[in-house]
């Protein structure tokens, strides 16, 4: 669910179009078409957030895109002139992403995007108003990006250079020309590739795959509702001592502790579904690392007896046990120090027997029913 403001026209009109386009459902709010009012109003905002839920349940994506230009040199600017950008182009979206945050926060995917400008970066004579409230938008973006990414909520700014809209009908030519001479593409941009930018950026950010950690079957299949990117990859915490998703598999519809279902059956659906598992915590334990430690050892000594078998050490096997699993695990490994980088992928050239993988699983203390 989507709540895109300016959305009457221009760069708005594409970015809902695109939003829907990709299976989101939209509330377009702005002064020309949708829900009507002004963003400068605090009420309004809160009203346009409210409607959307009250409506829909829930809202997961907002865009902040609504804007005007009153442009003017500094010494013949007035106040209402500087008062009215700002309120529009910086206060709107603060009163919009003030009142859509807790909704945003409940999202699984939740994502504002406020659309800011170059101008807002590089400044621009005759829009010293206009700059400002871009550049302001611009710090309250990285703030609040910092401030809700704890929470799994992504904020984002789009600094677009010259797009043809209503917005840049009547800018002077001279003026139009000198703007397009710096522009790389010696063009001005469509609002179509302002939405499909927007697009790349909700849907994968700077990376190349799209992965999760610590996602359970549900929250996966709720996430590839609102994405469009396939998930990839999905990181677990997942060791000898730590092998719960195993053994609830292992000891289906038991009466024992082991077969509580505590995922969801995360590690058959992710395998099914060609997500890979990631397992982070290959050594971890309550205590801290199982490796050598007092609590294990049982674990440790078979871990060294198959270890001298294989000629590697026991951190080795330790990662062999996790690659042995079918479902394909590709482990995580935390660590700065090269020379246990080094022992680890020495696991790779280790194929432990049937026999020795279950000898590890139960010296870790798990059960077989
Ligand atoms: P536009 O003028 O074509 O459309 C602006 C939209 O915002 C309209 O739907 C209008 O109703 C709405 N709006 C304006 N004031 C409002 C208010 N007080 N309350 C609610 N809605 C209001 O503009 P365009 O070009 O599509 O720009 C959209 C955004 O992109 C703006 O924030 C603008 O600053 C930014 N931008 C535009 C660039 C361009 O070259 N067109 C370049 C860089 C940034």
């Amino acid at each position: 669910m989507a709540l895109v403001t300016g959305a009457g026209r221009g760069i708005g009109a594409a970015c809902a179009a695109e939003l829907s386009r990709l299976g989101m459902e939209v509330v377009r709010a702005s002064r020309s078409g949708g829900l009507l009012g002004d963003c400068s109003d605090p009420e309004v905002c809160k009203g346009w957030v409210a409607r959307t839920v009250e409506r829909y349940g829930r809202l997961d994506v907002l865009v902040n895109n609504a804007g005007i230009a009153r442009d003017g040199l500094l010494m013949r600017m007035t106040d209402e002139q500087f008062d009215e950008v700002l309120s529009v182009n910086l206060y709107g979206p603060f009163y919009l992403c003030r009142a859509a945050l807790r909704y945003i926060l409940k999202s699984p995917a939740g994502r504002i995007v406020n659309i800011a400008s170059v101008a807002g970066l590089s400044g621009n004579a005759g829009q010293c108003n206009y700059a400002a409230s871009k550049a302001g938008l611009i710090g309250l973006t990285k703030s609040l990006a910092k401030e809700a990414g704890k929470r799994g909520v992504t904020v984002n700014a789009v600094a677009p250079g010259w797009i043809e809209t209503d917005m840049t009908e009547n800018v002077p030519e001279d003026a139009k020309k000198r703007v397009l001479e710096r522009v790389t593409l010696e063009r001005a941009g469509k609002p179509e590739e302002v939405a499909a930018a927007f697009d790349t950026l909700q849907g994968s950010g700077k990376v190349r795959h799209f992965g999760v950690s610590n996602f359970n079957p549900g929250q996966i299949l709720l996430l590839q509702k609102f994405v469009r990117q396939p998930v990839l990859a999905n990181q677990l915490q997942l060791s000898i001592t730590n092998a719960t998703m195993i053994g609830a598999g292992i000891h289906v519809n038991r009466l024992d502790d082991e077969a509580v279902n505590r995922d969801g059956g995360v590690l058959d659906f992710c395998w099914l579904h060609d997500i890979t598992v990631q397992p982070w915590g290959a050594f971890r334990c309550a205590e801290g690392v199982f490796l050598g430690h007092p609590k294990f050892p049982q674990l440790n000594e078979t871990l060294d007896k198959i270890a001298a078998r294989h000629g590697v050490t026991g951190t080795a096997i330790a990662v062999a046990w996790l690659l042995r699993h079918p479902a394909k695990l590709q482990p995580v490994v935390g660590t700065m120090n090269p020379a246990r980088l080094q022992e680890c992928l020495k696991a790779v050239a280790v194929w432990l027997s049937r026999e020795e993988w279950y000898e590890i699983y139960l010296a870790a203390g798990n059960i077989l029913p």
